[in-house]
């Protein structure tokens, strides 16, 4: 989808999409449309349910009067209520009618609007960040669809008169677009195309962004000793891979430790040993989730030159059952030098992470550290699809999160930690077993597993994204498929809280 900012005359082709408050009242242009078609506007509304919620729309059908195909009308609620996300809702909605509404072309109008806080320009510039979330598509290798089939929304042009601040506000959000594009088409690639070494090598495409991109190979992760991670690597031909990304945009801050995230980067779990049932199985190819957002995290952070110090590390494996797989039952020795006893081959997240977040943690001495991991299916039995579970030893990191998460539309839900659930973990011949004895507190049991690689000072937060790094259902500015759930989430931690 291509986006530009134009002047606030009406267009002479193509859609052109209006906005409208709560209790039908229409903005400047939609009340200029109506005259303009001799209230083909206004009648189009008294026979509709169109009341101007926010995410309604309304389409007016080739009226006599202007130069546009239709008109849309796009709801956004209450005009005190407006705010960004409500604004990337409309741009998303406009894009949803039209994407395959035999328009190429659309022209979305942004009035100063009574009551709306929000100025034009950054509400236009929301208006385009949600309008090219939405028009994202994976559809590299549909290789016979249909013409009739295929989006036909090109190009989206958000009319405002202060284009140039627009402009302006647009352009740290297109850096963010980028990550998530980026992030997405990493999650919605088969597990055949993205293993460890060809996920590792698209990570390098950061360097072109100023990211340094570092690999670690088999022989060097075996040197530092991280056995959780080789043991569930050994069962496949594929050998695993250790990404570190630096970005360094603050370099004379006075504290120049850098805010760490740390991806699960499964390319492909069948649960090894401990094989999981076909049903769904292909899902798995999304288990290297937390890995691909910190890619696009680290995508946008430079990309929009944040000044912060940040390090991206993920773990890339392939959880595969063989002749040379580990068993249930194996005891493994981590690069922490904690051991492990691997009861359940298929919990496989943390003892990736286990190693990486130590790693992570010798080297870099972050100020604080995020993990992110579809880690396990009991946090969709927790909180469904609609929020991500997190986990923190440190309060202010969790609230931050928490209102991050918020702001941008990728709502986190704390869950606890405490010395009773760590307890569950204990094993009678290593220092830990990698899951509890039964079901309960699936969840929590592993963020307790990650807590045991967190060193002594470092706040630390744990998020569990298994039920919202696939999407089933299109929603405003997220289609189906790959969410990049976490991308714009960390982007607005950084920006609120770790930059200058
Ligand atoms: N990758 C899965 C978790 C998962 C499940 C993510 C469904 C997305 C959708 C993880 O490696 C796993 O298999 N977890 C097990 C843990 C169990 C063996 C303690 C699970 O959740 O069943
Ligand atoms: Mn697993
Ligand atoms: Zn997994």
């Amino acid at each position: 989808m291509k986006v530009s900012f134009g002047s606030s005359t009406l267009p002479s082709s193509g859609a052109v999409v209006a906005l409208a408050l709560a209790d039908r009242v229409l903005s400047p242009t939609a009340e200029r449309l109506d005259k303009a078609t001799g209230g083909a506007v206004k009648r189009a509304l008294a026979a509709s349910r169109f009341t101007g919620k926010s995410g309604q729309t309304l389409t007016v059908l080739a009226p006599n009067g202007v130069k546009a195909s239709r008109i849309v009308l796009v709801g956004l609620g209450k005009p005190a209520e407006a705010n960004d996300l409500i604004a990337e809702r409309v741009g998303g909605e406009a894009v949803a009618q039209l994407s395959r509404s035999g328009e190429k072309s659309a022209t979305v109008m942004v009035d100063k609007l009574a009551g709306v806080k929000l100025a034009p320009a950054e509400f236009a510039a929301h208006v385009a960040y949600g309008a090219v979330l939405r028009g994202y598509r994976f559809d590299k290798y549909r290789t016979k669809e249909d013409a009739d089939a295929k989006p036909s929304l090109a190009s989206i042009v958000v009319g405002v008169d202060d284009q140039a601040a627009a402009k302006r506000a647009y352009l740290p959000l297109e850096k963010v677009v980028d990550g998530v594009h980026f992030t997405r088409d990493l999650v919605s690639e088969p597990a055949n195309v993205i293993f460890p070494a060809s996920l590792a090598n698209r990570a390098k495409a950061l360097t072109k962004c100023g990211v340094s991109v570092q690999v670690l190979g088999l022989a060097e992760m075996k040197k530092l000793g991280m056995g959780a991670l080789l043991g569930v690597a050994q069962g496949s031909v594929n050998e695993p891979r250790l990404v570190v990304m630096q970005w360094k945009g603050a370099p004379r801050a006075r504290d120049k430790r850098p805010i760490a995230f740390v991806g699960k980067g499964v390319t492909f779990d069948t649960g090894g040993i401990s094989i999981k049932p076909a049903a769904s199985m292909e899902d798995m190819k999304w288990d290297m989730g937390g890995a691909g957002v910190v890619m696009g995290l680290m995508m946008a952070l430079a990309g929009r030159k944040a000044k912060v110090n940040a390090v991206g590390i993920a773990g890339l494996v392939e959880n595969m059952p063989s002749g040379t797989a580990q068993r249930p039952g194996d005891v493994v020795t981590t690069m922490s030098g904690q051991t492990v006893e691997v009861i359940n081959t298929d919990a496989e997240g943390r003892l990736v992470l286990g190693d990486a977040m130590w790693y992570c943690q010798d080297r870099f001495k972050p100020r604080a550290m995020i993990d992110l991991a579809t880690l396990t299916g009991a946090i969709i039995i927790s909180l469904g699809h609609e929020q991500a579970g997190l986990f923190a030893n440190d309060d202010e990191l969790a609230d931050r999160l928490i209102a991050a998460g918020k702001a941008v539309g990728e709502p986190l839900w704390r869950m606890p930690l405490g010395d009773a659930y760590d307890r569950m973990i204990n094993s009678d011949i290593a220092d830990m077993k990698n899951v509890g004895s039964g079901r309960e507190a699936g969840s929590i049991t592993a963020a307790q597993f990650l807590k045991r690689y967190v060193q002594d000072g470092v706040p630390w937060a744990h998020l569990d994204i298994a039920g919202v790094t696939w999407s089933k259902k299109d929603s405003p500015t997220v289609p189906k498929g790959g969410t990049a759930f976490g991308v714009r989430l960390l982007d607005r931690l950084v920006r609120e809280h770790y930059e200058g």
